[in-house]
């Protein structure tokens, strides 16, 4: 745990679980609450600060909890409130902080709310929550022109409680998540009320979902925004000005828990997909949130020049604002980072979109070499990192599952063209000989485990030498020794253009890094020492492609 006083998120380790995927207690295939608790001490052992849970609120499920219908519960599958304070009284004893999800965009259509706007009429306050209008022409169209994000209309139409077609509802995502209205006083109030409620039962922060999305343009306005070269706030669903006066107000709420004397700061993370970089750390001023996802890092391709360029307006962007910057490379949206570099690396083709049997399929050996590298250089950076479930065994994207069994709404919504992100939410191995991998007590697990997963259970991987989870600890370890989350960065000149050369140096030790994305093997600094490296290297080796190390000069 970061020292007293020292605001302990800004150079925090946080490690994300996806409550469906990572361990389930009671053999139903799917993870749950006393799963997690059971396996919090692989975290304490693997050296990271915090555990972000991926919604288990009660939701009917249609994406994958991301469709809260009661937000002050946990759902059944995932067990009951006291598995919470469970789950969080045990990560806190293991020197694990926890932060919980909270997804204040939408509601699932089964929230009460919701229920009640549909069984009410044109006008009603009960309406006034959510964002329901009149159809166009004879109100058989669409009020505007908007898709959602899983595809098709973001709008649908609504059965008046007489039986009649009529009024329409948003939904920026699935047809079961209808969008909040943040004009009206009451949403404010309840999504305040939902903090305060996990705020008193003892979670250290909140990862906020769609932070961008909460304010609408003023007439919900046409757009043909592109989200690939416009600024984020040219459309008219993201990135308005009004967003920011809502974080103002979380902001009181999570300082007025802080405790006198103590590191006790409450934080929150933005998830907020918004261009240019200035616009994202308007999110992160001193009077809102503490963090916001650095999403252009995990986009930025494997290619020295973009690294560096990402590396370095990162940087600058976050200290414009005092902020620290975050990093990540994998999440339980993108296809996971082993994967994504086994693909050539082109500059705007991310691939972090499903991939199926029927797509160019990776280069599994230089996806995970590349991964590694990628990692080792990441965790050397100044700010806090974000790592997602099973990276630390080096897990690729599941790339071949079968059609059927895919459950993204996605998938459906897009009649297949996009396969949707099951591909990286698939259930953890933990041990290589058991049914499940060892990820329940039966053989069960709600989306079918590659065979490859086998090896790279984390009984295979713990104390021996080379592995991944062993490169992940190393580099934990030295990390937090040499508090390189506090430190600054220096680039150093003299080495190759597809070489990232830099130094971070902190006020408890400093170290140089060298990663080399070219072909021709580079030669170590003389006098160098290896902390640490993201392949086995002999002491007076060469640098080769993709190997990233960690030295003292
Ligand atoms: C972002 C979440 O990360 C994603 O999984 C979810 O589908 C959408 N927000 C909608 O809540």
């Amino acid at each position: 745990m970061a020292r007293s006083g020292e605001q302990w998120w800004r150079d925090a380790v946080i490690y994300q679980v996806y409550p469906r995927s990572w361990a389930d207690s009671d053999g139903d295939g799917i993870g749950d609450l006393p799963g997690i608790t059971a396996r919090l001490p692989h975290l304490a052992d693997l050296g990271v600060d915090a555990v972000w849970l991926s919604p288990f609120y009660t939701s009917p499920q249609h994406d994958a909890g991301y469709d809260v219908a009661d937000y002050r519960d946990v759902d059944p599958v995932f067990g009951d409130l006291a598995d919470f304070d469970t789950l969080t009284s045990r990560a806190h004893e293991l020197g694990l902080r926890v932060i919980v999800d909270i997804v204040p965009n939408h509601s699932s259509h089964e929230h009460p709310w919701f229920r009640a706007a549909l069984a009410s009429t044109p006008g009603s306050p009960e309406r006034a929550r959510y964002i329901f209008r009149d159809g166009r022409g004879d109100g058989t169209l669409p009020p505007n022109n908007w898709q959602s994000l899983f595809g098709g209309p973001a709008w649908t139409r609504a059965t008046e409680p007489d039986g009649s077609p009529g009024q329409w509802y948003l939904h920026l995502f699935d047809t079961t998540q209808p969008d909040f209205d943040w004009t009206n006083p009451e949403v404010r109030a309840e999504l305040e009320d939902v903090l305060r409620f996990w705020l008193d039962r003892g979670v250290d922060g909140f990862r906020i979902d769609v932070a961008h999305g909460l304010v609408k343009a003023d007439g919900l306005p046409d757009s043909e925004f592109d989200q690939y070269t416009e600024p984020t706030a040219l459309a008219p669903m993201w990135d308005q000005p009004g967003v920011h006066d809502i974080y103002r107000s979380w902001r009181t709420i999570t300082d007025s828990y802080a405790v006198e004397g103590q590191d006790a700061d409450r934080i929150l993370c933005a998830e907020a997909w918004v261009l240019p970089a200035e616009a994202l750390a308007r999110y992160v001023r001193k009077d809102e949130l503490h963090q916001s996802f650095n999403f252009e890092y995990l986009m930025t391709p494997w290619l020295a020049a973009d690294q560096r360029a990402t590396i370095t307006h990162s940087l600058a962007q976050a200290e414009a604002v005092g902020a620290p910057q975050t990093w990540v490379l994998s999440n339980h949206d993108v296809v996971r980072h082993a994967t994504r570099l086994g693909f050539p690396q082109t500059p705007g083709l991310e691939r972090i979109d499903g991939i199926g049997t029927d797509d160019p399929q990776p280069d599994t050996a230089v996806g995970l070499r590349r991964s590694r590298a990628a990692t080792a250089v990441m965790l050397a950076l100044p700010g806090s990192a974000y790592l997602f479930q099973g990276e630390e065994l080096g897990l690729p994207e599941a790339t071949r599952l079968p059609d059927e069994a895919r459950q993204d709404p996605t998938f459906a919504r897009t009649q297949g063209a996009s396969k949707g992100r099951d591909g990286c939410r698939v259930p953890v191995p933990w041990e290589a000989d058991a049914p499940s991998y060892g990820f329940g007590p039966g053989d069960r697990s709600w989306l079918p485990q590659p065979a490859e997963y086998g090896p790279l259970a984390a009984d295979r991987q713990r104390g021996a030498e080379g592995s991944t989870l062993e490169l992940y600890r190393g580099l934990l370890r030295l990390r937090r020794e040499l508090r390189l989350g506090r430190g600054r960065l220096a680039w150093l000149d003299g080495f190759p253009d597809d070489a990232l050369a830099f130094t971070v140096t902190s006020p408890d030790g400093s170290v140089t890094v060298l990663a080399n994305l070219g072909e021709t093997p580079l030669a170590l600094p003389e006098g160098s020492t290896i902390l640490a490296a993201s392949e086995p290297l002999e002491l007076g080796a060469t640098l080769t492609t993709d190997v990233t190390v960690w030295l003292t000069t």
